[in-house]
């Protein structure tokens, strides 16, 4: 293996620049060239594909957001967009890959692989940490603490008038988010897409927790089955139908995909950085570099697109204990 092309791709995540930069700067150590693909899957279609060096990737370790861009292909998912995709690096001769994002992005990886055998290992970023095969996502432990900075300010506000809050965090298909921020955060309730909402239940305790609470926090996933945070609190509201309680819904939104990579986003970054370039020159391929335990472990993509990752069974518990 002479050279490596690295990409980000899907939603972008904080702590992607410092796993470009440990790509790069890893290749470099072990005397590979390194080039950068712009734009994801689109820009390996169009070819934008760049020489990096050492000093390509200075300066963005505290970062957020991805110096590479990021998109979502379509193209690449026909197979006419592949071959495009393969021509493009087999002209500059691109013997290795390393994919940067979430589920989508390593689904591609693996057809794209599996056509023209060109190794490649992912490494997992994305805010959701909804990939199996690594313990925590890169991004996601920055989005939890974005969240719950927003979540303790609005309780202050939420107090102060005795009001009743439904606070949206993303989450398409997973509640991590909202479950640790939720955890984080003392709400009342999480609404997660992982387990049913019971909202006759959320009401019934609402009417109760009441009598002893000014104010209540509710994290809502945005993929929850009963609708998004604004559907779900003109549910309730009228299930407990007292105008005397206040309502007010806030939508976080992609406030949780910016800002700077926390500690350990940077370190997981940087971990599974090195290990995608090692686990290459190793002869692993077809497989993602993520954090297992607390140690580095390669898992097949088809285990990180095809197995669930659960959420973790003492946490939903946890708030509804904590929440009397
Ligand atoms: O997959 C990460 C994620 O942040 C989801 O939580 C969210 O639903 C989605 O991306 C939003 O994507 P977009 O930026 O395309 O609106």
């Amino acid at each position: 293996m002479k050279k490596i092309a690295v990409f980000t791709s899907g939603g972008d995540a904080p702590g992607m620049n410092a796993c470009i930069r440990a790509v790069v700067r890893t290749a470099i150590f072990h005397g590979l060239e390194v080039y950068g693909i712009t734009y994801g899957y689109d820009g390996m279609i169009n070819g934008n594909i760049k020489r990096m060096h050492s000093h390509s990737v200075s300066n963005i370790i505290q970062r957020g957001g991805t110096i590479l861009k990021s998109a979502r292909s379509a193209e690449f998912r026909t197979k006419e967009g592949r071959e495009k995709a393969y021509k493009q690096l087999k002209a500059l001769e691109i013997d290795g890959i390393v994919a940067i994002g979430g589920d989508g992005t390593f689904t591609g990886a693996k057809v794209f692989f599996e056509e023209f055998g060109i190794p490649t290992i992912g490494c997992p970023g994305t805010i959701d940490n909804d990939i199996y095969g690594t313990d925590y996502t890169i991004g996601f432990d920055t989005a939890v603490n974005t969240a719950l900075e927003a979540i303790d300010k609005i309780r202050d506000t939420a107090a102060a008038h005795d009001r009743i809050f439904f606070i949206e965090v993303m989450g398409r298909d997973s509640g991590y988010i909202a479950v640790e921020c939720g955890i984080g955060g003392g709400a009342e309730f999480v609404m997660v897409p992982e387990t049913e909402t019971d909202l006759k239940k959320v009401v019934k305790s609402l009417k109760n927790l009441r009598k002893s609470k000014s104010s209540s926090i509710i994290v809502v996933a945005e993929g929850d089955e009963e609708g998004n945070a604004d559907l779900i609190m003109e549910k309730v509201k009228v299930k407990i139908n007292d105008e005397d309680k206040e309502f007010k819904v806030t939508t976080l939104g992609h406030i949780q995909r910016g800002g700077n990579p926390t500690a350990r986003d940077r370190v997981l970054a940087s971990r599974c950085g090195m290990a995608a370039v090692e686990g290459l020159l190793n002869g692993e391929a077809n497989c993602m570099a993520g954090v297992v335990n607390g140690d580095v472990a390669y898992t097949p993509f088809a285990d990180c697109i095809g197995k669930t990752k659960p959420l973790k069974g003492d946490h939903l518990r946890l708030i509804e204990i904590l929440s009397i």
